[in-house]
C-alpha cells in the first residue's frame, strides 16, 4: 500500500500530532510504501515569522526520525522542495468547486467573522493537501480526525478528475484511529488539543520537560466527581485515560478501574510518569539530530529528490490528459 501524511510546521508539535499521525504512521512502515511530508507551504497561509518556520521544519524532520521514522526506508521530505505540489494545486482548484471548499470546517473555525481578512492560501489550503496526497498515488492518508474532511475533498476531486479526463488519480481513503485521532485540549475539554490554542497549558509538546509536563497534567481541567470512571461524557477525564492508555499499551477500561477509588490527583500523578516515560527517549533523541542541522538537512534534501521523481512523474501524466502537453 501507498502510505502519505503531513505536518505543518508551526512552532509547536504536540502528543496530538504524534499520536494522531505520527505514531499511526511509525506503525505502517514496516509493511507499506510510507512518505512523510512536511508541509511547509502550508504553514505560510497564516502569518509567519521566516526563522521560526525555518527551525519548525527541522524540528518536524527531528520528530519525524525521533519517533521511529526509518529514512532508508521511508520517502521523507518537504512539500516546498517539490513544485510539483503548487503546480498540480492549481490544476485541481479548476476542478474543485466554490461550494465544496467554502463546506471545509478548519477553514471555518480558523477564519471565524474575519473571512474576508484572512488569505486565499487558507481557502485553498485543502486544494494543496489534495494535490500533496494525490502526486504520489497515495491509497491511506494517516491522520486524526480534524483532517478527515480534507481527505474526502481529495477523494471528491480524484474521482471527478478521473472521470473528467480519464483514470489517472488513486482515490485515497484516510485511516484515522479509535484512539488518539482526537486529543483534546487539557483546558478546555470539550475542544481539541490545537497548536494554536492561546494557552500553551492546553497542549502537551513534544520537547516539554518533565516539570512543565507535570504541570500541564496537574492543572488539567476534569470534574468533580469521585470516581474514576472511563466514560464519554467526562471529557477532561476521558482525555487523560485516553493519554494514559496511548502512553503506556494498557487499556483505558483497565487504567480506569485500577484508579477507581484513588481520586483524581494520585491517576494525574501516575500521568505524569507515564508520558514522560514515554515522550524521554523521543525527547533525547530529538534533541540529538537538532544538534546537528547538517545531518537533519541532508535527510530532508535526499528524501525531496526521491519525492520529486515521483511527483513530476505523477504531473507529466496530468498535463497529457488535461490538453497542455505540446
Ligand atoms: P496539522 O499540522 O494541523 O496536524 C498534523 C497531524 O496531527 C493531527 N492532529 C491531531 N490528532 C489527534 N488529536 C489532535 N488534537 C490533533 N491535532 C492535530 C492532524 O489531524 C494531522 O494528521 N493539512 C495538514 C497537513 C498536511 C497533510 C497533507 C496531511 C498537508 N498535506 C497531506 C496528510 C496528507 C495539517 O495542517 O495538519
Amino acid at each position: 500500500m501507498r502510505i502519505l501524511t503531513g505536518i505543518q510546521p508551526t512552532n509547536v508539535l504536540h502528543i496530538g500530532n504524534l499520536f494522531g499521525a505520527i505514531t499511526p504512521a511509525v506503525e505502517l512502515q514496516k509493511e507499506n510504501d510510507l512518505s512523510m511530508m512536511i508541509a511547509d507551504y502550508h504553514a505560510i497561509t497564516v502569518a509567519h515569522d521566516p526563522k521560526a518556520l525555518h527551525e519548525s521544519i527541522l524540528l518536524i524532520a527531528g520528530a519525524y526520525l525521533a519517533s521511529g521514522i526509518n529514512p532508508t526506508k521511508t520517502v521523507l521530505f518537504q512539500q516546498s522542495q517539490i513544485s510539483a505540489h503548487t503546480e498540480l494545486a492549481w490544476i485541481l482548484q479548476s476542478v474543485a468547486y466554490m461550494g465544496e471548499t467554502k463546506r471545509m470546517t478548519q477553514f471555518k473555525e480558523k477564519s471565524g467573522d474575519k473571512q474576508d481578512s484572512v488569505s486565499v492560501g487558507l481557502f485553498t489550503y485543502p486544494i494543496l493537501m489534495a494535490s500533496d496526497i494525490l502526486l504520489y498515488d497515495t491509497q491511506i492518508v494517516p491522520v486524526g480526525h480534524d483532517q478527515k474532511q480534507h481527505v474526502e475533498l481529495a477523494r471528491d476531486l480524484a474521482q471527478r478528475f478521473n472521470k473528467t479526463y480519464g483514470n489517472i488519480f488513486v482515490v485515497p481513503e484516510p485511516a484515522i484511529r479509535k484512539q488518539g485521532a482526537r486529543l483534546k485540549s487539557l483546558t478546555e475539554p470539550e475542544k481539541k488539543m490545537s497548536k494554536s490554542a492561546p494557552s500553551a497549558k492546553s497542549y502537551i509538546s513534544l520537547l516539554d520537560d518533565k516539570d512543565i509536563i507535570y504541570k500541564k497534567i496537574m492543572s488539567a481541567v476534569t470534574d468533580s466527581e469521585r470516581l474514576i470512571t472511563l466514560e464519554d461524557r467526562r471529557e477532561g477525564l476521558f482525555n487523560l485515560l485516553t493519554i494514559f492508555s496511548l502512553t503506556t499499551g494498557r487499556q483505558a477500561d483497565e487504567i480506569a478501574n485500577e484508579y477507581a477509588e484513588q481520586g483524581m490527583k494520585v491517576l494525574k500523578e501516575s500521568l505524569c510518569e507515564a508520558v514522560f516515560a514515554y515522550l524521554d527517549p523521543i525527547q533525547t533523541k530529538m534533541r540529538e539530530l537538532l544538534n546537528n542541522p547538517a545531518e537533519l538537512k541532508q535527510i530532508i534534501q535526499n528524501g525531496s529528490q526521491t519525492a520529486k521523481m515521483q511527483a513530476d512523474a505523477k504531473l507529466k501524466q496530468v498535463k497529457k490528459a488535461i490538453g497542455v502537453t505540446l
